[in-house]
């Protein structure tokens, strides 16, 4: 069998999409598995949750370095060393500089709380709320230079209630990220996607 894919996964938070990941790959037939999780937060929850794993968990503080590149040089320099092959982002808090996004062209991917174009940015499910959308939902891509901007692999869909907070929006399309994130990890994996221009081709 074919040695499983290498994933890197930055993480400032929660972690709650490493741990969907993290539980996909603990299936035996999961063609990838995480290699190392970064943070540039060193109390992140995604840390503790890696570390409890045996999953190399690696804190990058940014004030150690002088620049933005000098930091997103480390976290390649980190990537590197554990041969890494696809980058997770998943909720990482820190914009990644042109020079990462080049030397790691179609091995990035994020995950986005909306139906992307919609949406980006921070709030994303406040500002599907106070648009007044009646659908939202989660969104894979590969990241370009741009804010959630690069070319999407999955989506699905999730209906916006009359009565949602963002707190019960939020939820309803996290559980779609969890499901999403680990597919879109897959097809990556099994070699079936393609980026042709701003597209993805999924290959089945
Ligand atoms: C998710 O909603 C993701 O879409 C966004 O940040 C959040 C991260 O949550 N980019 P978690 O840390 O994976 O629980």
């Amino acid at each position: 069998m074919k040695e499983p894919l290498r994933v890197g996964v930055l993480a400032s938070g929660r972690g709650s999409n490493l741990q969907a990941i993290l539980d996909a790959s603990a299936r035996a037939d999961f063609p990838a598995r995480v290699a190392v999780v970064v943070s540039d937060r060193e109390g992140a929850r995604a840390l503790k949750i890696a570390a409890e794993r045996g999953v190399p968990a690696v804190f990058l503080n940014p004030k150690d370095f002088g620049d933005r590149e000098a930091y997103d040089a480390a976290i390649t320099k980190v990537l590197e060393a554990h041969q890494v092959g696809l980058v997770c982002l998943a909720g990482f808090m820190r914009i990644l500089g042109p020079a990462f996004v080049r030397a790691w062209r179609g091995r990035v991917m994020n995950i986005h709380p909306s139906l992307l174009p919609a949406f980006p940015g921070l709030n994303a499910q406040r500002q599907a709320l106070d648009h007044g959308v009646k659908i939202s939902g989660a969104t894979v891509h590969f990241v370009d230079e741009g804010v959630d901007t690069g070319p999407i692999i999955l989506q699905s869909s999730v209906p916006v209630q009359p009565d949602d907070s963002e707190e019960t929006l939020a939820a309803r399309i996290l559980a779609e990220e969890h499901r999403l994130y680990p597919q879109a990890v897959r097809l990556f994996a099994e070699g079936r996607l393609r980026i042709v221009g701003s597209r993805v081709i999924v290959g089945w």
